[in-house]
């Protein structure tokens, strides 16, 4: 986890490679977080994660396991557009850049802010739209990403180029680089 001083801003990412199911602890505490939820949220959780589970399967197979991921990102509303989110998203861009890994991530609403750090959009999808409790609109969930600018030999043999073409437009980068007030834990 990266935060910005101190908590004006967090993220959580994974690496490539990273196994999250061999964590006991965290598997122990998710399974004692999620018996909190009511039975209309662990009905939700589980179709958002059925549709994100086919989305990322459809869109990069196997090879996600060898991707970055940004699994959190938030900063407090007082301390927005200072740079801190795109700070710390080119973080683990720079870091894929480097090892030749490249990063994908979930938004919903946030897919513009994505879009302005090099990320496209790949698969779409909605959640909600058969909940007869919910009276707004469906939830649209998106899984962004942005390949490595340099191919990583021993990973990308088989870098998808359908994958680049249909997901990657480029990107007019991001200005910050504001590595100097990250922390990690
Ligand atoms: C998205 C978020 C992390 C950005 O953090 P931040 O520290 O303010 O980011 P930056 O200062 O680097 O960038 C701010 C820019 O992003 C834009 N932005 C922020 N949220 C946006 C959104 N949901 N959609 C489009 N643009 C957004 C701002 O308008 C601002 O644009 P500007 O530079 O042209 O003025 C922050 O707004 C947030 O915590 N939002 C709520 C949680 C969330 O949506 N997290 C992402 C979930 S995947």
């Amino acid at each position: 986890m990266l935060t910005v001083n101190k908590g004006d801003a967090v993220m959580r990412y994974g690496t490539p490679g990273e196994c999250k199911a061999l964590n006991p602890w965290r598997t122990f505490l998710a399974s004692l977080v999620d018996k909190l939820d009511t039975r209309e949220l662990a009905k939700r959780k589980k179709e958002a994660d059925s549709k994100i589970e086919a989305m990322l399967k459809d869109a990069f197979g196997e090879k996600v396991k060898e991707m970055y991921e940004v699994r959190t990102l938030a900063t407090a509303p007082e301390a927005q557009g200072r740079g801190y989110g795109s700070a710390l998203v080119n973080i683990v861009t720079e870091m894929g850049d480097a090892d030749g890994h490249d990063v994908w991530l979930i938004t919903s609403d946030a897919y513009r802010f994505y879009e302005t750090l090099g990320f496209s959009a790949i698969r779409s999808s909605f959640v909600g739209g058969d909940n007869p409790k919910w009276k707004g609109k469906p939830i649209g969930i998106r899984i962004m990403y942005r390949p490595a600018k340099t191919a990583n030999p021993f990973f990308s043999k088989e870098r998808n180029g359908a994958l680049s073409e249909k997901g990657w437009e480029g990107s007019r980068g991001s200005q910050h680089h504001t590595k100097d007030f990250v922390a990690s834990d």
